[in-house]
C-alpha cells in the first residue's frame, strides 16, 4: 500500500485497483494523511484562505432528493435577502478581513440575471480587491457570461455525483448529470476559476462510483474541490438514510490533494457537523481553504440543506475569531489574501 500512496504522490495517479484499495481500509490513513499534509505544505505552506459565504436565498425551484431545501419541502422557511443586505454583508466581511465573497443560493426565480449583475456589479464597484464566487446553481452560458462580465471570477457548482445513473437516483426527472457537466464545461471556458465536488456517502453511493467522481475531476481539472458528507434532513424523502462517514471524507480529501496538488479543497461546514474537530481534521488531511457564514443570524438556520448545521447561531466576526483560533490549534494560519489557485507555472 504504501508504493500505492507514493504512486499517487509522485504520478498524481493511480489505477481503479489501487484507489479501491485505498479507500476501502482505514488501515493507510496515518500514511495517506501525512503524504497529503506534507504535499500541501509544499505548495501552500501552511496558509489556510478564508471565503466569506452569503447564504443569500433558499428559495429553489429544483427538488433534489437529499436537500433540505427543495421545493417540495413545505416545511422550509424561505428567506431572501436583499441588495442592501447582502451589502451589508460584504462590509462586514471586508472589515473581517475576507477577500472572498462567496454568493451562494438555491436556483430561485426571483434571481433574474440582471438582478445577479446588479449584486455582482455593485460589489466589484465597492471592492476590486475581492473575488466574487457565485454558487447559484445551473444556467445557460449566456447568463454565465453576463455575470462574469458583471464582475464575477469564481464559480462554484459540485457535480454531486459522475455516474449518470446514480445521479438519477438522487435527482427527480429533469435534472440530469450531463447538463451539470455541460455547466461545468461552460464556466470554465468563460474564464471562470471552476470549483466542483460531490457529497461523500450519498444514498446508494459506491465506491466506483466515488472513482468515478475522481476520474471526472481528473479531467475537468477544477481550481477548487469542495466535498463534505452527505447528512440526512428529516424532511426529505431520504431522511433516516446514514450520514457520510468523517474518515471516508478525509481519506478523500488526502486523495485529492495527492491528485490535485494546487487544488484549493474546503474543510466544510458539513465536515464539522459530523465531528467536532470535523473541519481541523479535514485540513490535516490536505484542505487548505475554511469557509465560514457571513449571513445574517437571523436566517442562518434556515439555510438548512441538512440538519444540525453548525454556526447558526453565532455572529460573522464569533466565526472568524473561533476559525482562527481552530486554524492555528490544527496547526495551520489563516491568510487574508485574496487566495488566487497556484499554477504549476506560477500563473493563475
Ligand atoms: N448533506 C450534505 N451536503 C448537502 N448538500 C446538499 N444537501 C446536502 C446534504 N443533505 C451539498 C450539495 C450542494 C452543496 C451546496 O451542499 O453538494 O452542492
Ligand atoms: Fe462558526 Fe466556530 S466557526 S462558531
Amino acid at each position: 500500500m504504501l508504493t500505492d500512496i507514493e504512486t499517487l504522490a509522485n504520478t498524481r495517479n493511480l489505477t481503479d485497483d489501487g484507489l479501491k484499495a485505498l479507500l476501502s481500509t482505514d488501515e493507510y490513513d496515518g500514511t495517506l494523511f501525512s503524504y497529503a499534509d506534507r504535499k500541501r505544505r509544499a505548495v501552500y505552506g501552511d496558509a489556510v484562505y478564508i471565503r466569506g459565504l452569503i447564504e443569500f436565498t433558499n428559495y429553489c425551484k429544483n427538488n433534489c432528493l437529499y436537500c433540505g431545501i427543495r421545493c417540495g419541502n413545505q416545511n422550509a422557511v424561505r428567506y431572501r435577502l436583499t441588495d442592501e443586505e447582502i451589502l451589508a454583508c460584504c462590509a462586514e466581511g471586508y472589515r473581517l478581513g475576507f477577500r472572498t465573497f462567496v454568493l451562494q443560493g438555491g436556483e430561485d426565480p426571483y434571481d433574474t440575471d440582471a438582478r445577479i449583475c446588479g449584486i455582482v456589479a455593485a460589489i466589484r464597484e465597492h471592492y476590486a480587491d475581492c473575488a466574487i464566487t457565485l454558487s447559484i446553481g445551473e444556467k445557460s452560458k449566456e447568463s454565465y457570461r453576463a455575470y462574469f462580465e458583471a464582475g464575477a471570477n469564481r464559480y462554484l457548482l459540485r457535480h454531486e455525483t459522475a455516474d449518470s445513473a446514480h445521479y438519477r437516483r438522487l435527482h427527480p426527472a429533469g435534472m440530469s448529470c450531463e447538463n451539470r457537466k455541460r455547466c461545468l464545461y461552460d464556466l470554465k471556458e468563460i474564464g471562470y476559476q471552476v470549483g466542483s465536488g460531490f457529497m461523500v456517502g450519498s444514498p446508494y453511493q459506491t465506491t466506483e462510483n466515488l472513482i468515478s467522481d475522481l476520474r471526472f475531476l481528473q479531467e475537468l481539472q477544477p481550481d477548487m474541490i469542495g466535498i463534505g458528507p452527505y447528512i440526512t434532513h428529516p424532511d426529505t424523502p431520504f431522511a433516516g438514510y446514514e450520514n457520510g462517514s468523517l474518515e471516508l471524507t478525509l481519506r478523500l480529501i488526502a486523495v485529492l490533494r495527492l491528485m490535485f496538488p494546487y487544488a484549493l479543497i474546503p474543510a466544510t461546514t458539513a465536515l464539522g457537523t459530523v465531528h467536532p474537530k470535523g473541519r481541523e481534521r479535514g485540513l490535516q488531511a490536505g484542505a487548505n481553504v475554511v469557509m465560514p457564514n457571513l449571513s445574517p443570524v437571523r436566517v442562518r438556520k434556515l439555510y438548512s440543506l441538512y440538519e444540525n448545521k453548525i454556526c447558526t447561531g453565532e455572529e460573522a466576526a464569533q466565526c472568524r475569531g473561533c476559525l482562527e483560533r481552530r486554524v492555528r490549534a490544527a496547526g495551520y494560519q489563516i491568510v487574508t489574501d485574496i487566495g488566487n489557485p497556484v499554477r504549476p507555472g506560477g500563473e493563475i
